[in-house]
């Protein structure tokens, strides 16, 4: 019975490193044994910054989806500039925008503690944004991990990869395809845009300039983000005007009344090939929730660092 046991162990060990050299993939396990407490453990830091701050889970999960689109989701966003290289936090979409880089240090610290050097921050971007999610009242699902740390990135990378709030549908779709997303994943994930705040400097031009926008609510942001370029860009609005802090279908209902925020929100409903996809979310909840589980399953999936490749960062702010 014992040297069945053991032999059964030593089959498993050969498995498992077998899967570690030939299938560099993410799973659902993989710190099953070298960190059972990452979950709980993250949750509460989530679940205490939520509380201080209800934005914070809106500015978390964005963290990721600007992780994922610049060299896939290999912690590059979290990397402080140094002197060989300028990082992604200057870049245009992050610069006065992209927070929450505090929270992500505090997570790391608590997951060092009970498991020192064994978690990628890249995966703790994953487990925080799952969290931030359900914690605003949104869906929660099983995910996968086992990605590693870059040690470098680019300012210009992330310039060119995260797309812009004047983006057209095409070039959305355009951009998503090309990181293996669908056009029905473009939807889900930017039902995202259901919670968190926007500056006035990313959608004045849509709620000055653009026809596609209901006039009242036009006339109601406009109160808040004055016409005139340098003035008032960093006013805050809420994504969704109805339900700001609830992970919720709200977002769609908006887009059917011509009530979203951004340029690149409205375009997803706007008489192209998006519209039916939206209209569906904003009749079905659930099926909005299960397809944004599909689509953040799909993100997390984007070239992720495994076997060898990267490492696993002590500091998520810099290479070890
Ligand atoms: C379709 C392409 C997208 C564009 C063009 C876009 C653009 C933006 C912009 C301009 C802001 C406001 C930033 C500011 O004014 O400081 C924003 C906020 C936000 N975005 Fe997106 N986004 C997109 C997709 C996504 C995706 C896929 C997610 C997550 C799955 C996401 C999550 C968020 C969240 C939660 C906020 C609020 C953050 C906060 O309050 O701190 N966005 N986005
Ligand atoms: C609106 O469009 C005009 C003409 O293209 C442009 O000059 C102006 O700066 C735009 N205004 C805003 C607020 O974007």
């Amino acid at each position: 019975m014992a040297s069945f046991c053991s032999n059964m162990i030593g089959f498993s060990l050969l498995v498992l490193v077998l899967m570690g050299n030939t299938n560099a993939t993410l799973t659902k396990d993989y710190y099953y044994n070298s960190c059972p407490k990452l979950y709980e453990t993250v949750k509460c830091t989530v679940e205490t910054a939520i509380a201080k701050e209800t934005r914070m889970g809106a500015s978390l999960l964005r963290l990721f989806f600007h992780d994922c689109f610049v060299n896939g989701c290999d912690g590059s966003v979290l990397l402080d500039d140094t002197s060989s290289f300028t990082g992604e936090k200057t870049a245009i979409p992050n610069k006065n925008s992209a927070r929450g880089f505090e929270v992500i240090d505090q997570i790391k610290s608590a997951v060092e503690e009970v498991c020192p050097g064994v978690v990628s921050c890249a995966d703790i971007l994953a487990v925080t944004a799952r969290d931030s999610v359900e914690i605003l009242g949104g869906p929660t699902w099983d995910i996968k991990l086992g990605r590693r740390d870059a040690r470098t990135t680019s300012k210009s990378a992330a310039n060119k990869d995260i797309p812009a709030p004047s983006s057209t549908l095409n070039q959305l779709i355009k951009r998503y395809n090309a990181l293996g997303l669908s056009t029905k994943d473009l939807v889900a994930l930017s039902g995202a845009h259901t919670i968190g705040q926007a500056r006035c400097t990313n959608f004045r031009a849509h709620i000055y300039n653009d026809t596609d926008i209901d006039t009242s609510f036009a006339r109601t942001r406009q109160s808040g983000c004055p016409k005139t370029s340098g003035s008032g860009d960093n006013n805050l609005a809420p994504l969704d005007l109805a339900t700001p802090t609830s992970f919720d279908n709200h977002y769609f209902k908006n887009l059917v009344d011509s009530k979203g925020l951004l340029h690149s929100d409205q375009v997803l409903f706007n008489g192209g090939s998006a519209d039916s996809i939206v209209h569906e979310y904003s009749t079905n909840p659930s099926s909005f929730f299960s397809d944004f589980i599909t689509a953040m399953i799909k993100m997390g999936d984007i070239s992720p660092l495994t076997g060898s490749n990267g490492e696993i960062r002590k500091n998520c702010r810099r290479a070890n």
